[in-house]
């Protein structure tokens, strides 16, 4: 349990005191820290309620509340607002407790969850650009905070590699190229190497992703394309194996150079066997129903105020669609990975599929209610221009070129700053390289993840400010402090009282962790995690400027402060994983 927790249910006892609810006890750490630690803002609440003045039951829950030994000082404030200070015993048994925990306080949770990680995606054709860029470091980031959390996690990108795309680059190759064995009903030998490169995929796919648009024609060539690929057409699988090879090389080595790795590399195409099935039954269940020659599921809801156009299974072609791929997805993960949770952490211009699918799920019984479906939507990050981040010609930025950008801007930095200066070339080159990434996502995760933001290389990869680089720095600084110490024979010791403000500030951040992972997990949202390091990591160095632990002569105080510095660290290391930021041994 989290000390907070745990004031609010002296405070929800204090309010029972005077037959109130005890659910008016909530406490949050006090909004004006000059005045308390903590604040419980109920007794305004519980005045609306029962109609005396708020002062009054505050008061009195205030003087019950100075009963309990863990609280030094209940007083009253303002309107009614209960202000609360806890004694230095209370705080240090607390600290002690806290910072020889593995999970430093935070109750891993008791009913562990299934939960499958859906992020990360590019389709088949694209090398990764900057629109898989947020979706990978929030999921990725997702996906470490909840298995911290104690639930088992499952990481899976669903890769686009089964739909009218494939189609569209399978009738653009015939075109260009009919004379490959693909193409030749007579044959079944088809040869080992790709005949397209990624370059061509990616010149290929846009160029017949337009021409579709109108070419009608051409459209209707891609459209059966698909159909047969997915009917199993011998030279189209082979085609279509090149060209996912080829893709995943490339965005294997994306993936990797951010430090991002998935249980399963599965996509679209591995629930191909689903499908049928699936589709019969929705089918014998009158769920799925034909429409315009179609196959299609209707989602709308008697209090929508808005129309919902259905979720189709099956194009009149015959070819399955996302969609269908998405349904049969959740089938698999429900059945065979047995999933409580699924997140889909995909671009917010995706929520309409989503809707779709989720309500389409429900109906058709391919997930019962008990199984949560989420899309955790994002918008988009910007370029300088305050428009979605394009190459200065215009067109799409690959993910490997912003990456070289950002460890470009890192070690720029690490030069104005006299990092690393005397280390070896490729130690330089690796702490740029980690500097840089955790920029990039620290730049991204700070944001609340609904809104946009602009990538800004100068401002996310600087030493100060809220950056990622700046938390690498005060770790990197800490385990510096704590090897000099060890040099020196020196060990952590028990947590003493408190001597300086600094100091109690300091552990009552410690403190505040599990309830910011508690509100990261329910939210969704890193940013929480993102927001706290760089507080903690402030605290902590507002507390080193007072408390010079290398010199201190009491060797209790030295021992104590010592392990303040293992549990800061210990923290910040966590957030930054958490994160996904990775920490260099030394700068
Ligand atoms: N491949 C898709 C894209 O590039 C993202 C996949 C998202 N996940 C899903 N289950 N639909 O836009």
């Amino acid at each position: 349990m989290s000390l907070q927790s745990h004031l609010s249910d002296l405070t929800g006892k204090a309010f029972a005191d005077i037959g109130l609810s005890s659910d008016y006890g909530k406490v949050v750490p006090a909004q004006r820290p000059e005045l308390a630690q903590f604040q419980c803002n109920g007794a305004m609440v519980a005045a609306k309620k029962i109609g005396k003045p708020p002062r009054e039951i505050a008061l009195a829950v205030a003087d019950h509340l100075a009963q309990a030994p863990e609280v030094a000082t209940a007083d009253i404030a303002g309107p009614g607002f209960i202000n609360i200070r806890l004694t230095d015993e209370t705080l240090v048994e607390w600290a002690n407790m806290s910072a020889n925990d593995d999970h430093l306080g935070y109750d891993i949770a008791s009913e562990p969850m299934i939960v499958v990680v859906d992020y990360g995606g590019p389709n088949v054709a694209k090398a990764m650009h900057v629109g898989h860029l947020r979706a990978t470091i929030i999921g990725d980031s997702l996906a470490r905070l909840f298995s911290f959390a104690g639930h088992e996690v499952i990481r899976d990108p669903h890769f686009g590699d089964w739909g009218f795309q494939m189609g569209l680059l399978i009738a653009s190759i015939e075109d260009a190229d009919p004379g490959l064995p693909y193409f030749d009903k007579e044959t079944t030998q088809y040869p080992a190497e790709s005949p397209v490169t990624l370059e061509d995929l990616q010149r290929i796919y846009p160029e017949a992703s337009a021409r579709a648009r109108d070419d009608e024609a051409f459209a209707d060539r891609a459209r059966h394309a698909t159909v047969r690929l997915q009917q199993g057409d011998g030279g189209y699988r082979a085609l279509w194996r090149h060209m996912k090879s080829v893709s995943e090389a490339s965005q294997r080595d994306d993936f990797a150079a951010l430090g991002v790795n998935f249980d399963l590399w599965y996509g679209e195409s591995d629930v191909h066997e689903r499908i049928a099935p699936m589709v019969s039954s929705l089918r014998e269940s009158g769920i799925a129903e034909e429409s315009d020659g179609a196959l299609v599921v209707r989602v709308e809801q008697p209090d929508d105020n808005r129309e919902w156009p259905p979720l189709i299974l099956q194009s009149s072609a015959g070819g399955f669609l996302y969609s269908t791929t998405d349904l049969a997805t959740v089938e698999m993960r429900v059945k065979d990975l047995g999933a409580n949770l699924v997140l889909y952490v995909v671009d917010r211009r995706q929520a309409d599929h989503f809707t779709q699918v989720f309500r389409a799920a429900r109906r058709g019984n391919i997930a019962p209610d008990s199984v949560g479906l989420e899309h955790i939507e994002f918008g988009t990050m910007n370029g300088p221009d305050g428009k979605p981040f394009k190459t200065r010609e215009g067109g799409v930025v690959r993910l490997g070129d912003v990456i070289k950008m950002v460890q470009g801007a890192a070690l720029d930095r690490l030069n104005e700053a006299h990092l690393a200066e005397e280390y070896p070339e490729q130690e330089r080159e690796a702490i740029a390289a980690t500097v840089g990434v955790a920029a990039l996502k620290f730049g991204d995760l700070i944001n609340n993840r609904s809104s946009d933001y602009v990538l800004d290389l100068e401002r996310f990869s600087s030493f100060e400010g809220k950056t990622g680089p700046y938390l690498q720095y005060a770790a990197v600084r800490i385990n510096s402090i704590l090897r000099k110490a060890a040099e020196q024979d020196l060990s952590p010791g028990a947590i003493i009282g408190p001597s300086v403000d600094v100091e109690r500030d300091l552990v009552l951040e410690l403190l505040n962790l599990p309830e910011v992972i508690d509100r990261s997990i329910d939210l969704r949202a890193p940013n929480h995690l993102a927001e706290y390091a760089h507080t903690l990591a402030g605290r902590f160095n507002r507390f080193y400027d007072v408390c010079h632990i290398l010199s201190e002569s009491d060797p209790r105080q030295q021992a104590s402060w010592l392990r303040l510095s293992t549990w800061t660290l210990a923290a910040l290391e966590r957030l930054l994983d958490m994160l996904g930021i990775e920490i260099p041994d030394r700068m």
